[in-house]
């Protein structure tokens, strides 16, 4: 055989290919994933690769020095503007001679392995919508016919085999002038969502600088997360977090969807203000990342039925009065624009499919993210905003429902409730023994036993306390024996507390006594008690019909996802009974899974066929019509939660 024999590593591809060919034809030949931007030019550097030398015991293979042709002035030039690594070639301009044995680097990976951080979260291949495409368009000339887009095309078709490229008024605009402007070479960045024709979404002069990068944002309706991500690996360039502006209409789902039912053009007010907000929150990220708005190529939206119609302009009256229709639950990819994105010109917004009118594309990214399809037993995934989206499932099936926990979880109803913002109270541990309290604030490092909280907490103040705060002080409560089993809060008497004073005909926990500066007292009362109970027995009596639906009556493991997950700890979820009782160490934080779903949604076309499938095979649960949901709501009033009625319950 004459043809030399070349293996690629890692991938371990073989084959012989004819003397002569360069790298990069022989990987395309292979199968081989090696990045071109420039289509062989020698201009991109995306190809580079790094051979071996030496005898390769396992491959069977001797690899002379001159397996490859020596440099060529095309890599000698690019070696000395930009400079190659050590040992590395451009795959494009080396040319294969003899047997080879050739690594290529992670970086040249076109459809490169993303490996998570943590163990929990899943491996990833990089399989972005965008691609950038370097191409020579025929120049224009008295003997040339058609059009420049059409000659774009052909090029696209002939130096990449990609046809039937399509391009939107806003594009065709501009093409004459880049096409001129770059003296005929220009990249063109290509939309391909693997279904319909691909799409021109912007055309560069020249190579682009930098990777293509893509937008994914969490809408949730107090807070809308972004974050940059480079489509080339993944990495996140920039995260922010803005509030959500709609917050004046109604600071919960529900008021927003009355505001929308009780004024004319309300909804309009709302899709305007999400719109404006979304426009700062990719202001500040090109900005943080020192990126070109006009350069983000793709992105990709997550959020609740409520926030997701309300951003596309779809009045959410509907989502608000049983049975609770949304007016699409299919994903969907729509022009950027349209939603007032002002990134590349025909940049393509994908959304997440909807679950049911009351559980959302963000409960669809956590499934992504946190796959329960996959988990060989059953897990529980709880994500609590004002409603609580719950999922349930295994390899064999997967359940979802959402249950009306409220606002009183975000720290709304709570008699010194707040957003968590500077000031708010988080944390919360109170000593069993002397029923005295500790605490921390938001913007402030030490606890309030600490020595430097005092010179820390002037200029911030403690202005009242959050979801988080409320939580781990109610359950704190109780596991310090403030509390009783059925939620009454004991006077000084019984506990021994000064802490615990008269309020009416009930009692009160101080908190913190306010400060000299006039700051407000801070207690907790027996009506925050009383919110606290009603909104954990709606996500645990949410949680138990689903089990019940499943067919367990036990759970070896729960993922608090969202904000939630991150700020409350697994024991005292447990102590309050907000979650079915589950081994602590067996209860675990997804961060914000929601935004991790987004991300690999935007980083992969195959995930997104992944969720759309999933979310058809999803089994929606009615909390509102099964009526096992109201017995264990009442059952699980009491706190922790009352376990025998839960043993006579099964019975039933
Ligand atoms: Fe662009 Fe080799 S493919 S430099």
């Amino acid at each position: 055989r004459d043809e030399p024999l070349v293996i690629f590593t890692p991938s371990g591809r073989r084959g012989r290919v004819p003397a002569g060919i360069t790298v990069l034809e022989a990987a395309r030949r292979l199968g081989v994933d090696l990045e071109s931007v420039c289509g062989g030019r020698g201009i991109c550097s995306r190809c580079q690769v790094v051979p071996g030398r030496g005898a390769f015991a396992k491959h069977g293979v001797q690899v002379e020095e001159d397996a490859l042709s020596p440099r060529n002035e095309v890599e000698a030039r690019y070696d000395r503007l930009r400079g190659l690594a050590e040992g590395r070639r451009l795959g494009c301009q080396a040319r294969i001679q003899g047997d080879l044995v050739v690594d290529v680097p992670p970086e040249s990976q076109l459809h490169r392995q993303v490996i998570r951080k943590s163990a929990t979260e899943r491996a990833m291949a990089m399989d972005p919508a965008v691609r950038a495409f370097h191409v020579a368009v025929a120049a224009a000339g008295l003997d040339e016919m058609g059009g420049d887009f059409q000659r774009l095309r052909q090029a696209l078709e002939s130096q990449w085999g990609i046809g039937g490229l399509r391009a939107e008024p806003v594009l065709l605009a501009r093409i004459q002038g880049v096409l001129r402007a770059a003296d005929w070479a220009v990249t063109a960045v290509v939309h391909d969502e693997g279904a319909g024709p691909p799409l021109l979404v912007d055309l560069l002069a020249g190579l682009p600088e930098g990777p293509l990068c893509g937008l994914a944002i969490d809408l949730g309706s107090t807070t809308i997360a972004g974050h940059l991500v480079a489509l080339d690996d993944g990495r996140v360039l920039a995260s922010c977090g803005i509030m959500n502006p709609q917050i004046r209409f109604g600071e919960d789902l529900m008021s927003r969807v009355s505001h929308a039912m009780m004024n004319p053009g309300g909804a309009a007010e709302m899709t305007q203000a999400v719109r404006a907000g979304l426009g700062g929150l990719v202001e500040a990220l090109a900005r943080e990342a020192g990126v070109d708005p006009r350069r983000i190529c793709d992105a990709v939206l997550v959020g609740n039925p409520v926030m997701h119609h309300l951003l596309l302009g779809i009045d959410p009256v509907e989502l608000g009065q049983a049975p609770f229709a949304a007016a699409t639950t299919d994903a969907l990819s729509l022009p950027a624009r349209e939603v007032g994105l002002d990134i590349a010109p025909s940049a393509r917004l994908y959304m997440l499919p909807i679950i049911a009118g009351h559980v959302g594309a963000d409960a669809a990214a956590v499934v992504l993210a946190e796959a329960p399809q996959s988990s060989d037993r059953p897990v529980l995934i709880v994500d609590v905003g004002t409603n609580a989206e719950i999922i349930l499932g295994d390899r064999t099936r997967v359940l979802a429902c959402s249950s009306p926990t409220g606002p009183a979880f975000e720290g709304a109803q709570i008699s010194c409730g707040q957003r968590a913002a500077p000031g708010a109270i988080e944390r919360v541990r109170i000593d069993p023994l002397t029923k005295e309290p500790r605490f921390r604030v938001i913007g402030v490092a030490p606890w309030s036993d600490e020595p430097g909280f005092a010179e820390a907490i002037r200029g911030v103040g403690i202005t009242g306390i959050c979801g988080s705060g409320i939580i781990e002080g109610v359950a704190e409560m109780r596991m310090a024996g403030l509390l009783d089993a059925s939620g009454l809060i004991g006077s000084a008497e019984q506990t021994g507390s000064p802490r615990c004073l008269p309020q009416g005909r009930t009692q009160a926990y101080l908190l913190h006594g306010g400060d000299p500066e006039g700051g407000p007292q801070i207690t907790v009362t027996q009506g925050d008690i009383r919110a606290i109970q009603l909104a954990k027995s709606a996500l645990y009596a949410g949680a138990r019909l689903l089990m019940d639906e499943f067919g367990i009556d036990s759970l070896d493991r729960v993922v608090l996802a969202g904000a939630f997950g991150a700020h409350v700890s697994p024991l005292h979820a447990l102590v309050l009974g907000m979650i079915p009782d589950c081994p602590p160490e067996r209860v675990t934080s997804a961060g914000n899974a929601a935004g991790t779903g987004a991300r690999m949604a935007l980083c992969s076309r195959a995930a997104r066929r992944e969720i759309e499938a999933e979310v058809r095979r999803i089994i929606r649960v009615e909390t509102a019509l099964a009526p096992r949901f109201q017995e264990h709501f009442v059952a699980a009033n009491a706190i922790p939660h009352a376990t025998d009625d839960h043993a006579s319950l099964r019975g039933t």
